[in-house]
């Protein structure tokens, strides 16, 4: 069966826009921001409390932060360790996020660690936060496969969710950081996951799109019983620390596929789709989305 309705995590602000390499005006992603929850969005993913040098994009995050406070929206941010929780809790975020890898090679590209050590990173920052009452999202990236180390396996990707939530982790959002995920492996690791005892209301997922097969992965976890789905809006996006990675989902493709099977979302894809454009205007491209493509030229 399929659910009734489901929470689409918007990322467009965070992970679409942080491998730009034109400095977007915070003003613009405030903008963004802004035109994303009056389309109905209710999670929007603001930004990055990191090392501004690791991604200078995400450089403004105060300044941002400061110009949204009064967005009807939660506005989850990604942040690494200490250092970040406390720059996020200073601007008053309500949620974060960490951020750890299912292998050692992009644990090492993206947060110069071990996986041990970036676990070691974030207890701390997930006990503090939990006592701040900010909820806390786990993201897990390379859960399907690495490009360094090929495929990953799935008792690798079940076993550090594990660690993940017995931190203290509300949710675990499993990366297809490279999109190279097909449904029948996002089933294979749901059933692993829900066999380790991890239900599909503890999990989101969160596909790129590099070989056309994240709506398709999308449908095999809705069926599957997963109802949060990561997306971003226009298909905006990439990983600076992963070579190969293109943009999320699109969120306008995967709204109109929720649409058509009568799934709620409380999104409106009009006005969805006309943000990606006035976005994909300041940005000099058009949007790589199918639907802001065929609706857009309406
Ligand atoms: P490091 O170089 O090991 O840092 O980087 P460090 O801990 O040794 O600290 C060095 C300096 O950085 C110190 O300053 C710290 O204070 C400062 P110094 O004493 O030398 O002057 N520093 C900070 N400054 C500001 N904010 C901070 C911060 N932390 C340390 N938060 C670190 C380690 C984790 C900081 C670095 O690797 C980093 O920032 N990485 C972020 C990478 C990133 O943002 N990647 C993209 C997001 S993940 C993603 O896109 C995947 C996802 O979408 C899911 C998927 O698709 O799979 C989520
Ligand atoms: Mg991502």
């Amino acid at each position: 069966g399929l659910p009734a309705r489901v929470r689409i995590h918007e990322v467009g602000p965070r992970d679409g826009l942080q491998n730009e390499k034109t400095l977007v005006p915070a003003a613009i992603k405030a903008e963004f921001i802004r035109r994303l929850a009056e389309a109905g969005l209710t999670t929007i993913e603001a930004t990055s409390f990191v090392h501004p040098k690791w991604v200078p994009q995400l450089a403004d995050a105060e300044e941002l932060m400061r110009l949204v406070d009064d967005v009807d929206a939660r506005l989850p941010v990604l942040v690494p360790n200490e250092r970040g929780l406390d720059r996020a809790l200073a601007l008053g975020a309500r949620e974060i996020a960490v951020f750890a890898s299912a292998t050692e090679s992009f644990a090492r590209a993206n947060l110069n660690r071990t996986v041990d050590e970036a676990l070691e990173m974030f207890t701390p920052v997930v006990a503090k936060a939990e006592d701040a009452g900010v909820a806390v999202r786990g993201y897990l990236s390379m859960c399907f496969g690495d490009p360094w180390e090929g495929p990953v396996p799935v008792s690798q990707t079940v076993s550090v969710s594990r660690r993940l939530l017995d931190m203290g982790c509300d949710e675990i959002s499993l990366g297809d950081t490279i999109g190279v995920a097909t449904p029948g492996h996002v089933r294979e690791l749901l059933d692993a996951l829900n066999e380790a005892g991890i239900a599909d209301d503890r999990l989101a997922v969160h596909f790129h799109d590099t070989y056309g097969q994240a709506l398709a992965n999308t449908l095999a976890a809705l069926q599957h019983g997963v109802t949060t789905v990561d997306a971003s809006a226009g298909g905006l996006g990439g990983c600076p620390y992963a070579k190969s990675a293109t943009g999320n989902l699109a969120t306008e493709d995967l709204v109109w596929m929720l649409d058509g099977l009568g799934i709620e979302t409380g999104v409106d894809i009009g006005r969805l789709t006309a943000t990606s454009v006035w976005m994909a205007r300041h940005l000099g491209r058009p949007s790589p989305s199918r639907t802001v493509r065929a609706l857009s030229q309406k």
